[in-house]
């Protein structure tokens, strides 16, 4: 099956975890906009919606689905997302859309969030998949030095500025075997706005999309 239709199948599954009239809280990506797309069908039943990007915003505008910024609201009940590469820990990274700052504050900021992903998406060891990291621009040349020194070999994205008008910075040959401890050492960084491990906060809910059917992992958070 094609991965195309993985991300669908698994985007409409998470249909049934959306709470009614209730804030909730949307990623960035290829999935994400699959499951934008049928929300648009039942938006009458959610309050509103929290954007982490402005790509999604645009998918929300043009789904009619009503958005509420962040610190218009109490709460977000409910974070729907999904990753670039997650282990068995439920450990993630995320930011091969760029927007991963966002997504991290809505997550954190929700009670629940629940990550929907194909299945190629799931490895041992993190950091396969470079990792990005958000930087403020007069900072990405000593970020680049100091994530040298951990062994990183380091890329800055080209022809790309955050939505937060940073950058990105790309950093391979990083073998992830204590996410959490990396997550904190980089976040450190000054310089850093925010890195695309997401280790402290993590999925509730994992939803995950094979070629015979979509399986259901709840974390023990
Ligand atoms: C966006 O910055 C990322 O964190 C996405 O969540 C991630 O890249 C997943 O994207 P796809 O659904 O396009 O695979």
């Amino acid at each position: 099956m094609k991965i195309k239709n993985l991300k669908k199948i698994v985007a409409k599954k998470a249909l049934k975890y959306i709470p009614k009239n209730k804030i909730i809280g949307i990623g960035t990506g290829s999935t994400i906009s699959y499951f934008i797309k049928y929300l648009g069908k039942i938006k009458n039943s959610i309050q509103g919606a929290v954007s982490s990007s402005n790509n999604t915003t645009i998918s929300l505008q043009k789904n009619h689905i009503p958005i509420v910024k962040l610190n218009d609201v109490d709460y977000v009940s409910i974070y729907f997302d999904s990753a670039d590469e997650i282990n068995n820990n439920m450990d993630m990274i995320k930011g091969g859309g760029a927007a991963l700052t966002q997504e991290k504050i809505i997550a954190s900021a929700s009670k629940k969030f629940v990550c929907m992903i194909d299945h190629t998406k799931q490895v041992n060891v993190l950091g396969n998949f470079p990792l990005p990291i958000e930087v403020l621009p007069m900072s990405y040349k000593y970020v680049t030095k100091e994530l040298e020194k951990l062994g990183g070999i380091v890329k800055i994205r080209k022809n790309i500025i955050t939505d937060n008008n940073n950058y990105i910075l790309d950093v391979k040959n990083l073998f992830i075997r204590n996410p959490l401890r990396l997550e904190k050492k980089i976040n450190n960084i000054p310089g850093v706005i925010s890195v695309g491990i997401f280790s402290q906060r993590k999925p509730d809910i994992l939803l995950i999309s094979t070629k015979k059917s979509v399986k259901t992992i709840f974390s023990h958070n």
